[in-house]
């Protein structure tokens, strides 16, 4: 099987530089929903036809697997399609998508493909309460497709039919070469239409089938961003329940937005609001809080992520509590149990197991032990404006609040810090360091009063 991805229109309606096929649904470009659609169906060749201006969608999207065939001017969907028979091969079975319907789904297309055989026309079609607009599906009195009318050549009779044409069609590649290289744009629109094929294969008695979609927003197309946007949350409605599906609790599926792959284990409890990027696996009893936004990230059974937390590239153990209001950056990396609380930052860090930073503090390029404790207010000065360096802080440490520790610096094993040291040295194991100016009082000081005007 082979797969034509139509996707030269420009999109003007979208008032935008970027190219319609390129905007974005859950955060990756339309054509890449379809793209990947045609991979997981096995495609043997994916051929994009795209259209002036276009050299954007081809090097934003190439891959070793897809041909790209440029159609300018663009004459019709027949002419788009003949475009990229050069790419096809006599012998198999051509898929025609579109980079602007981006929710077609596989088990469709595989009933579609099913429906198709080896010999046989089969055309996705769809029943809508209005179908002005679209192409009719008209069948003869034994039911078999016939024809195929645009809205603009049809009469009233044929206006009256709310069986419509999705574009999405399978026709053998041989036929297909023939059929194309017959039409004529002597219609309403002056096009090459790609749905005239239907009559040419009645007429060389190849058999026209028709099968339906699971949900019909796999076949909406999007020409605006009213259109993009009722999309976006379609797709995300269907992100939503297949999760609800797997047991998954979701405190509203409405509020949910899943732009990559998110994976999650038993029980699972994801509250309103939140934003899952790239790939993020949350396993058995994961619990996320409202407002909070993930992105490639695992997160070990029972962890607790509380509200408004942000988290990126950070791997987490088991039973960790994680904010409200934290935010783990790249390469953090947790054990289990460990503890961040509000106004957390990590970047670049291991923690080990046990270890708590419970308020207000600053952790980047650090390596921490077990069982430590990061008082309120502890910050690791990484950075010197030039360079970053590492700080160790090793097991069992005590880190007293309001601490700066100067990186490159090791804090020993079972160390304390007294709150409000500056170290720029390292701390001995197993010994209170301190470095703050001694507490004096003064004995008979007096406030100063307001002089009288
Ligand atoms: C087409 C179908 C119609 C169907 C409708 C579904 C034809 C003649 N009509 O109509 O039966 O109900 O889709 O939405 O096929 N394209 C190109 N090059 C071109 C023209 C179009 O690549 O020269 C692409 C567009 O980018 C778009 C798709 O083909 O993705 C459909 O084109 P559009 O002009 O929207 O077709 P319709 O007139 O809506
Ligand atoms: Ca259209």
């Amino acid at each position: 099987m082979q797969v034509v991805v139509l996707a030269a229109g420009q999109g003007k309606r979208m008032r935008s530089v970027l190219p319609k096929v390129l905007q974005p649904i859950a955060g990756r470009p339309m054509l890449a929903h379809v793209l990947a659609t045609a991979r997981a169906l096995g495609s043997a060749q994916i051929c994009v036809v795209y259209g002036h201006g276009g050299e954007r969608v081809r090097e934003a999207l190439d891959a070793p697997d897809l041909a790209w065939a440029l159609q300018a001017p663009q004459l019709g969907t027949g002419h788009a399609v003949q475009q990229a028979l050069p790419c096809l091969t006599d012998g198999e079975m051509a898929l025609v998508l579109y980079g602007d319907v981006p929710l077609i789904g596989e088990a469709t297309l595989r009933r579609l493909l099913d429906a198709a055989g080896t010999d046989r026309l089969a055309l996705l079609t769809v029943e809508l309460d209005d179908p002005t607009g679209y192409g009719r599906i008209v069948r003869g009195a034994d039911g078999a497709v016939q024809r195929i009318v645009e809205h603009k050549d049809a009469s009233e009779a044929e206006r009256a039919l709310h069986e419509v044409n999705t574009g999405i069609l399978v026709a053998p590649v041989v036929q297909l070469r023939d059929w194309l290289g017959r039409l004529r744009n002597d219609n309403a629109q002056g096009e090459y239409y790609l749905t005239d094929i239907i009559s040419m294969a009645v007429d060389a008695g190849v058999e026209v089938v028709a099968a339906q979609p699971d949900d019909v927003a796999e076949t909406l197309g999007v020409n605006n961003k009213q259109q993009l946007a009722e999309l976006e949350r379609r797709h995300q409605a269907m992100r939503a329940s297949a999760l609800l599906e797997q047991g998954v609790t979701l405190i509203d599926p409405a509020r949910l937005d899943i732009r990559g792959a998110l994976r999650c284990g038993q029980d699972v409890q994801i509250d309103v609001n939140c934003v899952f990027e790239g790939e993020v696996t949350l396993a058995d009893g994961v619990q996320v809080g409202a407002n909070c936004v993930i992105r490639n990230a695992r997160i070990g059974a029972g962890t607790r992520i509380a509200p408004f937390s942000h988290i990126e590239d950070t791997q987490m153990g088991e039973a960790c509590v994680i904010g409200p209001y934290a935010r783990t950056r790249p390469g953090t990396a947790l054990g289990d149990d460990v503890h961040l609380g509000n106004f957390v930052e990590v970047k670049n860090s291991r923690i080990a197991n046990h270890s708590k930073a419970n308020h207000l503090a600053y952790v980047g390029d650090a390596d921490i032990g077990e069982r430590v404790n990061v008082g309120a207010g502890t910050i690791t000065c990484n950075y010197d404006g030039a360079n970053k360096f590492r700080t160790i802080i090793e097991d069992d440490v005590f880190i007293g609040s309001d601490t700066q520790l100067v990186a490159p610096v090791r804090v020993g094993k079972g160390a304390t810090l007294g709150a409000g040291t500056t170290l720029s040295k390292d701390a001995p194991a197993g010994q209170l360091t301190v470095s703050r100016a001694r507490q004096t009082s003064v004995p008979g000081w007096k406030r100063p009063v307001k002089q009288p005007k």
